[in-house]
């Protein structure tokens, strides 16, 4: 996929996550202040319903006692300790309010402003927040000739009361926007993983096309030459094409070898010949074999053999792979005139082999990749050394098969360093030491 497509359906995916979550924003502020009218609209009817009640309460009592004296005394209603207590009403409230469904703390009090009276009240914590912010309706309101007196009811958790409702709500949409937003960042660094991993194969592809190239035409420029009776009467010639042909098929061999070795790899199945073996030797033979392409840029391999005991259980010939592998490393990314210094040591229970080079290193960030499967360190203009990427994973997963730890030290153009750790056996069952 194209770069520009996969960045322009992000940006589309986030805007239109964040248009998601603004319209889901609004919906609950929507659906919380209808919720807050309807409230406040429950509470208001239950107010009235309940002055209406304390009005005909007052009444009977009006009537029950005298009418006469209420006659008398027809501009002032009855006090209310006469009809009802406090506690009575609270009753009441509570009854209507939990009939609607409300039920949430709430505070209640007949207050007369005139002389700044509470005449009735079931609590008197919440005096200020009652007058403040109360629902307030207004007592006797055909009693025109005493001033006003309200009765005033005050929900303290009522924010509470109205989230807990809307909670859930919110809770579940933040739930799935975490999950939307989660999914969406994986599956773009899947995309990026994959976009990389696939750059990686066709670079891997050119390579190896160009490194089977080289020896084919170089065989059949060859062949072509052998054709050439002239040439086949000539001994010293045709012996000297038939070993270029002979060197350059060995090379393919080898070439095609290392790529079956890792696509061995992958399926996890290394087939391993474990024998004592010396490690001192595989490293001499590996050093003798590679030694002519260090010398053609006038390089030296010094090495300092300080184990003591080199011998280990293991597999000979992906032992000297590994040594092969580190010291090629080493030579290639050498440019100028490789210093190649090999040192083993022994430990307690093993064998550290180290290989150091002056070559132009590897960077911080790089270090943790170069041990992947394909990965080669962007060239840019620092070297044109071709290689598929295969040879450190491949190390890396002989190292593990051994038990073993490989380990890398390394500064940019200055030089890098691996060290690879090998037990002398691996397990109890190899008790040959
Ligand atoms: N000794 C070294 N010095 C600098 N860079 C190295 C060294 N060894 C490995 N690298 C980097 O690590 C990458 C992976 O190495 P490897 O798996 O052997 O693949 P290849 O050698 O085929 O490119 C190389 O492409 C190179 O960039
Ligand atoms: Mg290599």
């Amino acid at each position: 996929m194209n770069r520009r497509i996969i960045i322009f359906t992000i940006i589309i995916m986030t805007m239109s996550l964040i248009g998601l979550m603004g319209i889901q924003i609004y919906w609950i502020k929507n659906a919380s202040s209808v919720k807050e009218a309807t409230f406040r609209s429950i509470v208001n009817d239950v107010v009235i319903k309940i002055i209406y009640n304390v009005e005909r309460l007052e009444k009977n009592k009006a009537i029950q006692i005298n009418q006469y004296e209420r006659m008398l005394n027809f501009t002032r209603h009855l006090p209310y300790e006469t009809f009802i207590t406090a506690r009575q009403l609270d009753s009441l409230i509570s009854l209507e309010l939990n009939l609607k469904g409300i039920d949430t703390k709430f505070v209640f009090g007949i207050y007369k402003p005139e002389n700044e009276t509470f005449l009735l009240e079931n609590s008197s914590k919440y005096r200020r927040e009652l007058i403040d912010n109360g629902y307030a309706n207004e007592l006797f309101r055909s009693d025109i000739f005493s001033t006003p007196e309200y009765l005033l009811i005050y929900f303290p958790h009522e924010k509470q009361f109205l989230l807990t409702e809307l909670w859930s709500m919110i809770l579940i949409s933040m739930i799935l926007i975490i999950i939307i937003v989660y999914s969406f960042a994986y599956t773009v660094t899947i995309i990026f993983r994959q976009k990389k991993l696939s750059e990686m194969k066709n670079d891997f592809v050119n390579n190896m096309t160009h490194e089977f190239k080289t020896p084919i035409s170089t065989i059949s420029l060859a062949c072509e030459a052998l054709r050439d009776k002239d040439i086949r009467k000539r001994e010293e010639f045709y012996e000297n094409y038939i070993s270029i042909i002979q060197d350059e098929s060995r090379r393919l061999a080898g070439m095609a070898e290392k790529i079956l070795q890792t696509a061995v790899l992958d399926k996890g199945q290394i087939k391993m010949k474990r024998e004592r073996i010396n490690l001192h030797e595989i490293i001499s033979d590996v050093i003798k074999n590679i030694m002519i392409q260090v010398e053609i840029k006038d390089g030296v391999i010094t090495k300092n053999f300080g184990a003591g005991s080199p011998f280990i259980i293991g597999d000979k010939v992906h032992l000297t792979n590994l040594v092969y592998n580190l010291l090629d490393n080493a030579n290639k990314y050498s440019p100028k005139r490789p210093v190649i210094k090999v040192n083993t040591e022994n430990t307690a229970n093993g064998i550290i082999l180290t290989i150091e080079d002056n070559g132009i290193g590897i960077s911080k960030a790089e270090q943790k990749k170069i041990f992947d499967k394909l990965y080669r360190v962007p060239t840019g203009n620092i070297h044109d050394v071709r290689g598929f990427g295969l040879g450190l994973s491949y190390t890396k997963a002989i190292v593990e098969e051994h038990h073993g730890k490989i380990s890398l030290e390394s500064e940019i153009y200055k030089g890098s360093k691996f060290k690879v750790f090998l037990p002398f056996s691996e397990g109890k069952e190899f008790g040959l030491f």
